[in-house]
């Protein structure tokens, strides 16, 4: 049995491709694994948030993955910022990570790009996520393409503190869907799907009515051809769309193109659509049922107390190999 952890930040609404690049995939694994799953509430202050949008959306995630399929008796689901080791070990992370690493990071990059004042907490960022990994000893985290940098950092981390201090830390490793790892936009597929687009016709979110669901797709930009076929450098919106569809309709990318062979995009986005929608509903009414009944707490509850066990005692064997005092 393996460790797994992964989060994700409750800085919007969840779409799609948070769904495909990596909920799907805690859901899968959480029955072999042993497996922690969190909101990162600390991650999402790296850039302004309004106070009562971030306790509302944070609960928001936290149902969500509840309503995926994640199973809290299975896996440990919780808030980051209730298990303060996640924020202790982030500093101890902050001061073995060289500035140069950080700099060259593409979230950072994107995310400071053309602002004037940029919050130093963006910048450290990746020591936090590696604090995040390393406190469970993880052997897998499951996320989409774009955290790849961030785990070659967490990786590198975990070497240096073992090489400087004596073996602590397991070497994680990503664990990438081989489709849908890169959800694109719908509007321009040069760029990922996000919940931080301005414009909501970019994305599905994981909470939009069915018919909203339709009118996205419908208007989603193809090429001017008509053949469904994947090829994403040359068709990389109708590729996007077939990723999409592989998902939710549990089809490959072959029986895909085997079933739309001369029939058109018109065909394809309208069963596409429905797939989608077919997907998310019972989502939604799952998510419908555990905003109201209160148990979202307990299980927040028990899920941070089963958490920080474990990353207490991490923090408590990396400060002893450090150098401090103990208690
Ligand atoms: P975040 O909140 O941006 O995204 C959450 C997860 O969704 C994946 N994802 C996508 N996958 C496919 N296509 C897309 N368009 C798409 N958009 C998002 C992300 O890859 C991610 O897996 N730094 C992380 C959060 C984090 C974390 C961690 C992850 C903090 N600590 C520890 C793993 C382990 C982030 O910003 O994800």
């Amino acid at each position: 049995m393996k460790k797994v952890l992964s989060g994700i930040q409750p800085s919007g609404q969840l779409t799609l491709g948070n769904y495909i690049g990596a909920m799907q995939n805690f859901v899968k694994l959480q029955h072999d694994h042993h497996c922690f799953f969190m909101v990162v509430d600390l991650h999402a202050i790296t850039v302004p948030q309004e106070p009562a949008a971030l306790r509302e959306q944070s609960e928001a995630v936290a149902a969500l993955f509840i309503a995926a399929g994640i199973d809290p008796s299975k896996a440990s689901v919780f808030l980051q910022s209730h298990v303060p080791a996640h924020a202790e070990l982030g500093w101890l992370m902050t001061t073995l990570v060289y500035m140069g690493e950080l700099e060259r990071m593409t979230q950072f990059k994107d995310k400071s790009a053309g602002k004037e004042s940029v919050g130093a907490g963006l910048l450290t960022y990746p020591a936090l996520m590696a604090a995040d990994i390393l406190l469970y000893n993880a052997d897998l985290v499951p996320v989409g393409d774009d955290q790849k940098q961030h785990l070659e950092i967490t990786r590198d981390l975990a070497h240096r503190f073992n090489q400087r201090y004596g073996e602590q830390f397991t070497v994680p490793e990503p664990y990438i869907p081989q489709v849908g790892a890169r959800i694109m936009s719908l509007d321009d597929a040069s760029k990922k799907m996000s919940k931080s687009n301005p414009n909501p016709g970019s994305y599905i979110a994981l909470l939009d009515e069915p018919d909203v669901i339709r009118k996205k797709i419908s208007r989603a930009v193809t090429d001017s051809g008509r053949e469904i076929k994947f090829d994403s450098a040359n068709k990389p919106e109708v590729s996007n769309l077939m990723s999409i569809y592989s998902h939710c309709a549990n089809l490959s990318i072959a029986e895909i193109e085997a079933k739309y062979d001369g029939q058109g995009y018109g065909p394809f986005k309208k069963d596409l659509a429905e797939a989608v929608v077919a997907t998310l509903e019972p989502l939604q009414q799952r998510y419908k049922d555990i905003r109201s009944s209160g148990e979202l707490k307990v299980i927040l509850r028990q899920g941070a107390e089963q958490a920080a066990e474990i990353a207490n005692r991490t923090v408590r064997e990396v400060k002893e190999k450090m150098g401090f005092v103990m208690p």
